[in-house]
């Protein structure tokens, strides 16, 4: 089954890189007009943009820092300009600052929380605004669908990465809180939640011996692709999964069912 995003404009932050990558591409070619939101990596995120638009769809490439008020003003305005409306957001972009709990700083802290929890909050703002205003586009069911990236650790206590899972802990609830809020106006808001997906992320827990050890973590025995998760994200923003409002779709080959339960407990 082909799912059209035909007529559609999405915002993906961090679709530069990794799952943001993959949710840009697969968008473009659903037919989304498909802003490509990067931070610094500027040749990357026009590299995705050119993509799409090689593939016959229509992109451009927007540098924003999701953290920063002015620049998600900015990012949301050049999409409207561009393209005249935003339909979808999905708020991924995402950075891990790893310490043990004792010595982690504040930058640490402030930085993970700064762009994983702010930045959804002040992208999911901004989407929300303009939602309301353009009105009922009669492009889909839904007069707006919002996609915020979280983690199996919203669930999942990570030892070392406090900063990290509190982080996506708190998108958890933003994510179903707000999605309580809007419902009612036709605004769908979910989450995905991904396991362990090779990207620059966890580049040294996917390779060599890190990733059998991984594995160990992971029921249905592989590390997940950025498709897997782009896959996800296409049916949440289309009107497949229209009944679908303030959930979270984990995309984890079982690492919630907790393995290690198998043959012990
Ligand atoms: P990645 O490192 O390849 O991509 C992260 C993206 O976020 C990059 O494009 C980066 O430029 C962007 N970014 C970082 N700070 C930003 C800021 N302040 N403003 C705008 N963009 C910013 O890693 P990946 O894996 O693609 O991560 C994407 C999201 O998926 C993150 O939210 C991450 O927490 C989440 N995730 C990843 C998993 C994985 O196993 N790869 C598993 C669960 C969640
Ligand atoms: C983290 C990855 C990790 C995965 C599974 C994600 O949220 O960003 O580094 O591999 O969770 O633990």
């Amino acid at each position: 089954m082909n799912i059209s995003l035909e007529n559609q404009v999405a915002i993906v932050t961090g679709g530069s890189s990794g799952l943001g990558r993959a949710i840009c591409l697969a968008y473009g070619a659903a037919g989304a007009h498909v802003v490509v939101n990067y931070r610094s990596d500027e040749k990357e995120g026009k590299e995705v943009a050119h993509l799409i638009e090689q593939a016959g769809g229509k992109a451009i490439a927007v540098q924003a820092d999701v953290g920063e008020e002015a620049d998600v003003d900015r990012l949301f305005a050049t999409a409207i300009n561009q393209f005249g409306a935003v339909d979808i957001l999905v708020a991924n972009s995402g950075v891990q600052k790893d310490a043990a709990f004792a010595d982690m700083t504040l930058e640490q802290w402030q930085g993970v929380m700064q762009t994983n929890l702010t930045g959804q909050f002040l992208c999911a703002r901004a989407a929300v605004k303009a939602f309301r205003l353009q009105g009922d586009r009669g492009v889909s069911r839904a007069i707006g669908k919002i996609i915020c990236m979280s983690s199996v650790h919203q669930v999942i206590p990570w030892a070392g990465h406090v900063n990290y899972a509190a982080s996506k802990g708190g998108v958890a609830l933003l994510m179903s809180s707000l999605a309580q809020e809007v419902a009612s106006e036709h605004i769908r808001v979910n989450a995905i939640a991904p396991g362990a997906i090779r990207t620059p992320i966890n580049e040294a827990a996917t390779q060599g011996d890190a990733a059998k050890k991984l594995l160990e973590l992971i029921p249905y025995g592989r590390i997940g692709d950025p498709d897997d998760v782009a896959k996800a994200a296409l049916f949440l923003a289309s009107d497949l999964a229209d009944y679908v409002v303030g959930t979270t779709l984990f995309v984890d080959g079982g690492m919630t069912l907790y393995p290690g339960f198998e043959d012990n407990g």
